[in-house]
């Protein structure tokens, strides 16, 4: 049987409900995107966009079908493999970001090579790949010893991205990462993960609600194009 190592992210047959809910909020037959690959994949608030990432991260799992990242099928490890897989394998930017506060920045970027081998290999040095992606996203040094807490919005999306892109994982989603951010950060802050997934040949899962953006990816997804749930939008 062959692996479907051409897609980085591959959904088969998919069905997901959220517990005490008497609906399916996803029901998505095929969905998938290449290695390397850019996609921007929007749709109204309480589509699903969210649920969707949670599938991919392993934090929740259908009901029915199959997620495959990188030739994996998720459904097939434990718990603590999944977890496992996701430090490995999956870069995360988040919408609040998720870091630290108490942790410098530095300390937030490095977290995934504590956590992962695999990453901390990838990184060569973690610290001067911390420093090398911080540098490039054009945040001062002098903020590298400062607590997260302590950050602008602005530099700690910045961190949040340092921290998803270091040791090269081969899946980068970002959840809304820009929602926060005024229209120049926008644009700068786009272009810096599309730059960066690119050297690495990763694939990135951009998700957002603002279609405004969809201008600079290779591909662009409605939620609802894929998902056959009928899912009520939030007004
Ligand atoms: N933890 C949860 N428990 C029950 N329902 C949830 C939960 N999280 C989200 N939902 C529901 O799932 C639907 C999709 O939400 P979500 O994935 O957050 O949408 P989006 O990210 O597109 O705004 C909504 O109807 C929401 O109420
Ligand atoms: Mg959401």
């Amino acid at each position: 049987m062959t692996h479907s190592v051409d897609q980085a992210i591959r959904i088969k047959e998919l069905t997901y409900r959220w517990p005490r809910q008497c609906a399916d909020c996803l029901a998505i037959s095929h969905f998938a995107v290449a290695h390397g690959e850019r996609v921007f994949l929007h749709g109204p608030s309480g589509s699903g966009k969210s649920t969707l990432l949670a599938l991919l991260g392993g934090v929740a799992l259908p009901q029915t079908g199959r997620i495959e990242l990188l030739g994996q099928p998720l459904t097939a490890l434990s718990a603590h493999a999944r977890d496992r897989f996701r430090a490995d394998h999956v870069g995360f930017v988040f919408q609040q970001f998720n870091l630290l506060p108490w942790l410098s920045a530095r300390d937030n970027v490095l977290l995934p090579c504590i956590f992962s081998t695999r990453r901390r290999e990838r990184a060569g040095d973690p610290q001067q790949a911390a420093a090398r992606l911080l540098t490039h996203l054009d945040l001062a040094p002098a903020l590298w010893q400062k607590p997260a807490a302590e950050l602008s919005v602005g530099q700690q999306q910045r961190v949040a991205a340092a921290r998803a892109l270091i040791g090269q994982p081969g899946i980068l989603i970002a959840d809304e990462p820009t929602s926060a951010l005024d229209a120049p950060r926008q644009q700068a802050f786009i272009d810096l993960l599309l730059a960066e997934t690119a050297a690495a040949n990763a694939a990135l899962l951009f998700v957002s609600h603002d279609v405004r953006l969809a201008a600079h990816f290779d591909r662009t997804v409605a939620l609802a194009e894929v998902n056959c749930a009928a899912t009520e939008a939030a007004t």
